[in-house]
């Protein structure tokens, strides 16, 4: 296979994402070619500490062929982890291992790892240079790719607020080894893939009807096939958010699934990866754009939910539901990044290849929604 890059061009942030089987081994390399120097240079790799035995050595190896000098810094990926002790530890290793305004922060993780590690180095000193080495399906296609980076915060009444405290910092470039995925469990691989059917409804017929076309090899982890989704599906995010950096229209499509799907994330009681989350997400909100009068959406509804079962990707909930449910979800969904002005913003999908941010969302179209994944 052979790499491929993306720019993103972001006004003043120029960036990349290459893709290559292998890559991680010629980072030193791929490194130059982007105009990152690691001569001399001082580097942290923060590291997923479930992964840093199995796949930290070749990363930290071949930074260090590049003559950077290297210290790593781990972190447990749990969404209750996700927090500022962690990002203190960060800032800690980094002060420890003296890296100044010039060091230089690898994440290598999944998504979780990527936003921690990049709200450490966006913050550390006042912003340092930034790399994203994802490991996870999820990560590649989508979490590594646009700078969005953050943190957990608690929410007043309980529960845990998705990125509620973060700021938008451009990594220096991503690269993206699908290589990795040899070790990740299908179930991950399949959480993903729901970032893979979220890309393909904003993107339009040809994508989704290829993850059709594909959804047997893919629903099974099929290297080759994932190997040819990564680049098609990362591209749409570069384009989307090369084209609004700092979501101020367009890239708040992306957020499809999202907000009923953070709000259920984090359920107690509730065992959801993050795809998972965004699946049941995705089939809220396509239900609750049918609700939405003028909408044709009820073709699109069934086409998503028959591509999302065949990834073995849940689409209700499936707990029991008690009367205080929706209320609590509801409740959470209140504190959603999107909204303005205490009104409620959904990204409502009305057909694949037509995605809308709809303000002031009425209550009975949210209702609708909800009730459809409990
Ligand atoms: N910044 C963004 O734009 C953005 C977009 C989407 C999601 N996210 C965030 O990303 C996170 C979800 O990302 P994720 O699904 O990658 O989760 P993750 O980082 O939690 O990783 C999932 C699991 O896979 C394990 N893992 C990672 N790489 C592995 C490998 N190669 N082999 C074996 N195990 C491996 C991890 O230890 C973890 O248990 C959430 O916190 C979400 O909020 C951010």
């Amino acid at each position: 296979m052979h790499d491929t890059r993306i720019p993103i061009d972001i006004p003043g942030h120029p960036t990349a994402l290459v893709v290559g089987a292998g890559l991680v081994s010629r980072l030193a390399e791929m490194c130059r070619c982007e105009g990152i120097a690691l001569a001399g240079r001082a580097v942290l790799v923060v590291v997923d500490d479930a992964i840093a035995s199995t796949h930290g050595g070749t990363l930290v190896a071949a930074l260090r062929g590049g003559g950077a000098r290297v210290a790593t810094v781990s972190i447990s990926a749990k969404e209750t982890e996700k927090a500022i002790p962690a990002v203190e530890r960060v800032w800690a290793a980094a002060l420890a291992h003296g890296l100044d305004r010039r060091g230089l922060v690898v994440a290598l993780g999944g998504g979780l790892t990527g936003d921690l590690a990049g709200f450490a180095a966006a913050t550390f000193m006042r912003g340092i240079d930034f790399v994203q080495v994802p490991t996870t399906l999820l990560a590649m296609v989508d979490a590594a790719i646009g700078g969005k980076t953050g943190v957990n915060l608690a929410l007043p009444g309980g529960g845990l607020g998705k990125n509620l405290a973060g700021v938008f910092w451009q990594p220096k470039a991503t690269f993206a080894d699908p290589d990795f995925l040899s070790t990740l469990p299908l179930r991950e691989v399949r959480s993903g893939l729901a970032e893979c059917v979220k890309h393909a409804i904003i993107d339009g017929e040809a994508r989704f009807a290829a993850l059709e076309r594909d959804a047997e090899l893919l629903a099974v982890g099929d290297s080759a096939a994932l190997a040819r989704l990564i680049p098609e599906s990362a591209a749409i995010k570069a384009h989307i958010v090369a084209a609004d950096p700092f979501e101020r229209g367009v890239r708040a499509t992306l957020n499809l699934g999202h907000t009923f799907g953070h709000a259920i994330e984090t359920l107690p009681g509730v065992d959801l990866l993050h795809g998972e989350a965004v699946a049941i997400g995705m089939v809220a909100a396509a239900i609750a754009a049918e609700s939405w009068s003028g909408f044709d959406a009820a073709p699109m509804t069934a086409r998503v939910t028959n591509l999302l079962r065949r990834f073995s990707l849940p689409t209700s909930l499936g707990i029991d539901s008690t009367p205080d449910l929706p209320l609590e979800i509801r409740r959470r969904m209140g504190f959603d990044k999107k909204n303005e002005g205490g009104g409620l913003r959904l990204i409502l999908p009305r057909a694949v290849g037509d995605v809308v941010v709809a303000s002031d969302v009425p209550e009975p179209v949210v209702e609708a929604g909800l009730q459809a994944i409990l």
